[in-house]
């Protein structure tokens, strides 16, 4: 008969991992040894109580409750907490060649914008100042990338999504196609910095940590194409309140932009205009995908 373990608040970790090594999927034993290992040096460190255990599983009760089709809130305490940014860096840092930097997906994304023609706007109910957003999707050598894919979704001038107004609808979103010189240009709005949705757990956390909630103004870009690995990120407007300490930490210096009046380059002459051209890596074949996150309706089905 095998002896039984003497259990105590050191040995735990090594008992938990001997049961776990059983597992056969190599990864999975890898990245639970590694949770469990933290876990419990958290628990160590902190001292935790059982009180304080039992109101951090019905935090993320709540957290789990709050879930919806339209609503994803463990994607939103990830942003918050700095893992889904975290996550992005590691992936980028795995390209094979440097490239545009991600940022967040966000919650607002949506798989089925509407497609739309170059210099189209993407918005039929155009408030506040129009922009040209304009520039080249180019490979890590500056060659253009025919046929890309450009996603493109953003908040209003009030900083509110279509889906905020109303669930059903789709509008300052949709999706084009570059030609042969890589090129893309539409209309838009200048958005305006927002705050995250705030009236669930997540929002609790952050007001009992006395941050403000807020995200700068910005456009979200989903940029792809054939043998390319596909980049998630957005672009950040320079002097924005918030630019230097957004909730989900998205900003990173590269991904800063400005809106210029007069830029000559503009293919809207006389239009204000956000310039930015993106670089695509080449696809490696174990690319996995970037996106932390996903259109809620595919992760939270009813
Ligand atoms: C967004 O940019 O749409 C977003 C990202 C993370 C949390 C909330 C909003
Ligand atoms: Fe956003």
């Amino acid at each position: 008969m095998k002896a039984i373990r003497a259990i105590n608040e050191n040995t735990i970790t090594d008992a938990a991992l001997d049961q776990m090594s059983t597992t056969e999927d190599p990864r999975l034993k890898q990245v639970m040894e590694s949770l469990v290992r933290h876990l419990h040096d958290f628990a160590r460190e902190v001292d935790l109580k059982p009180g304080e255990w039992l109101k951090g599983i019905e935090f993320l009760t709540a957290v789990g409750k709050k879930c919806t089709p339209a609503r994803q809130e463990f994607i939103l305490l990830s942003d918050t907490l700095g893992m889904s940014s975290l996550i992005n860096s590691l992936h980028d840092k795995r390209a094979l060649e440097a490239g545009t930097k991600s940022s967040l997906l966000g919650p607002f994304y949506r798989n089925d914008s509407p497609e739309r023609q170059m210099g189209d706007s993407i918005t039929e109910n155009a408030k506040g100042k129009e922009v040209v957003l304009y520039g080249k999707v180019t490979n890590s050598a500056g060659q253009p990338v025919p046929n890309a894919s450009v996603e493109i979704w953003q908040p209003d001038d009030e900083g509110v999504y279509d889906m905020q107004r109303d669930e059903n609808k789709m509008d300052l979103r949709g999706h084009f196609r570059t030609g042969d010189d890589g090129v893309y240009y539409c209309r838009a709005v200048a958005p305006l910095g927002y705050m995250i949705p705030m009236d669930g757990p997540v929002g609790d956390m952050i007001r009992a940590q006395k941050r403000h909630g807020y995200r700068p103004a910005h456009i979200h870009f989903l940029v792809g194409g054939e043998g390319y690995r596909e980049v998630i990120t957005a672009l950040y407007l320079a002097g924005d309140d918030h630019i230097d300490s957004d909730t989900v930490f998205g900003v990173t210096e590269s991904l800063v932009t400005d809106v210029k009046e007069n830029d000559p380059g503009c293919p809207v002459k006389g239009m204000p205009s956000i310039e930015f051209n993106f670089e695509l890596a080449a696809a490696t074949a174990a690319d996995m995908s970037g996106r932390v996150g996903a259109d809620p309706k595919q992760i939270v089905k009813e």
